[in-house]
């Protein structure tokens, strides 16, 4: 494993060892999660790829949304942080790098939520990973990266994205219908899968300017060579 790599597990590892890391356990990421899927149109009983899942709180509304999930995770410890569901995951973890990925384009869906490779101020690191996720996804499958952001183009420890990267991300021959949103916490709270619209992207992006609080980048595309 290369450093960079042992860095990032020495670190979850330690974090989802001692604590629930990411709060997520919540109403606003299960109003968010059941509105993603009804925006994506993904039938019941799909087969999703949650790719990053760290503790798996989303993983588990995605699978109560009927969906036929697996994790995968380059900290083990986050993985093993699934057993609290019983038997839903079980036989349905990997501890895998996702720019190497061991699956193939097996998946209806492919979701990832903040996942660290997307941590760069590189746009050219953030192509290639949408290019390995995208591996992974049947062509025809759909695509769908979030990323937490206070959309400044900014950031120390966590680089907060603008929408342009990851419209420049997207930008490959092997994905069409490409859909980039900004949301906030509460949007799907109040308005579901109506959330995902323009409208409301531009509303986010100049709150944005004046409120320094956290909002998601909503990015899905349809797999088509
Ligand atoms: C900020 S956490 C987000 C976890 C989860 N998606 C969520 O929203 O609660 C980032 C996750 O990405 C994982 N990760 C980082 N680099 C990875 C890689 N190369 N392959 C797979 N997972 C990776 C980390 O281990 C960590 O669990």
């Amino acid at each position: 494993m290369s450093t960079a790599n042992q860095r990032v597990v020495d670190h979850y590892d330690s974090v989802y060892l001692t604590r629930d890391c990411f709060n997520q356990d919540n109403r606003p990421y299960r109003a968010f999660i059941t509105a993603l899927v009804r925006k994506a149109g993904i039938p019941l009983g799909s087969r999703v790829l949650d790719a990053g899942s760290g503790q798996g709180y989303l993983s588990r509304y995605l699978s109560d949304c009927g969906l036929n999930v697996w994790c995968s995770d380059i900290s083990e410890a986050g993985l093993r942080s699934l057993d609290r569901y019983d038997s839903v995951f079980r036989g349905k973890r990997i501890v895998a790098d996702m720019l190497s990925p061991p699956f193939d384009a097996g998946f209806d869906l492919v979701f990832q939520r903040s996942c660290s490779l997307f941590n760069t101020a590189q746009p050219g690191k953030s192509a290639e990973v949408v290019e390995r996720l995208a591996d992974c996804v049947k062509v025809g499958g759909v695509l769908c990266v979030v990323y937490n952001t206070n959309l400044s183009g900014r950031g120390d420890v966590w680089f907060n994205h603008t929408l342009a990267t990851f419209r420049s991300a997207f930008a490959t021959s092997r994905l069409s219908d490409v859909q980039i949103y900004a949301l906030n916490k509460v949007d799907t709270v109040a308005f579901g899968s109506y959330s995902f619209n323009p409208v409301m992207t531009l509303v986010n992006v100049v709150l944005s300017k004046f409120v320094h609080r956290s909002f998601e980048i909503v990015v899905l595309a349809r797999r088509c060579a």
